[in-house]
């Protein structure tokens, strides 16, 4: 029986609640079909038009790990874990060549001609009208992905850290993308097991931050 095939899944409320951000990894692997299970439901998640305008980096080697922990102020999460995810975002994607994404969604039936007719004008029009939020919207897709994939880790058993705690310009170094101006580094995401059990530290009640209609009116539950 695979890996994958034993492990019984966590429901989605259930790996919410379970979740903590993990900062002490063992050193485990995880095997090859998990990861790519992983992989797998992170890119199932959705972006503006479907354009998938993320860059992942699956960052496992050694060396690697240890000059993006580098770039990290040394987080050592990154060493630790088997895996780091670099979810970077592409803030051109919209505008350049959609093909691949017409075709899958035609062939899928999601999309019929006139949609892609309609896309195919539309959504170069409507990334360019971002122009200074671009990066802001790739970045929202991008991490719409890395939520995808530290819920997925956590149904499967794994657990994760989301991390904003890197200086962009270096992290980009490490993955060979300095040369590439416009490409916005979102977050960064170690995956293993835990090497540590981690409380809850808690959250607001709803009268801070949830309101009905407009801000001030606050959510009774
Ligand atoms: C966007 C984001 C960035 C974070 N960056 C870091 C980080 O760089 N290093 C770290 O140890 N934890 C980081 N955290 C984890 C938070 O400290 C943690 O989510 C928060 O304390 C709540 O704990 P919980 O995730 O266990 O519920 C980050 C969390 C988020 C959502």
């Amino acid at each position: 029986m695979s890996p994958i095939a034993q492990i019984q899944a966590l429901d989605v409320p259930t790996a919410i609640a379970q979740r903590r951000s993990i900062k002490t990894f063992k050193s485990d692997p995880i095997a090859p079909e998990l990861l790519k299970q992983l992989v797998e439901l992170t890119v199932a998640a959705p972006s503006s038009f479907n354009i998938q305008d993320w860059q992942i980096i699956l960052v496992q080697d050694e060396a690697q790990k240890a000059a993006l922990a580098a770039a990290s102020w040394n987080q050592q999460q990154i060493v630790q874990a088997p895996v780091t995810f670099v979810f970077a975002a592409n803030p051109n994607a919209g505008e350049q060549d959609l093909t691949p994404i017409f075709e899958q969604a035609l062939q899928t039936g999601a999309w019929n001609d006139k949609t892609v007719d309609y896309f195919k004008s539309a959504i170069p029009q409507f990334q360019g009208g971002l122009g200074d939020k671009r990066r802001e919207y790739a970045i929202k897709d991008a991490i719409i992905a890395a939520t995808h994939l530290v819920l997925a880790a956590e149904s499967l058993g794994l657990s994760t850290c989301f991390m904003n705690g890197w200086i962009e310009e270096k992290v980009k170094e490490v993955i060979g993308a300095a040369d590439n101006p416009d490409l916005a580094i979102a977050v960064l995401v170690p995956v293993g097991y835990a090497a540590e059990p981690r409380l809850n530290p808690g959250r607001l009640p709803f009268s801070y931050n949830v309101s009905v209609d407009r801000i001030g009116n606050p959510y009774q539950g």
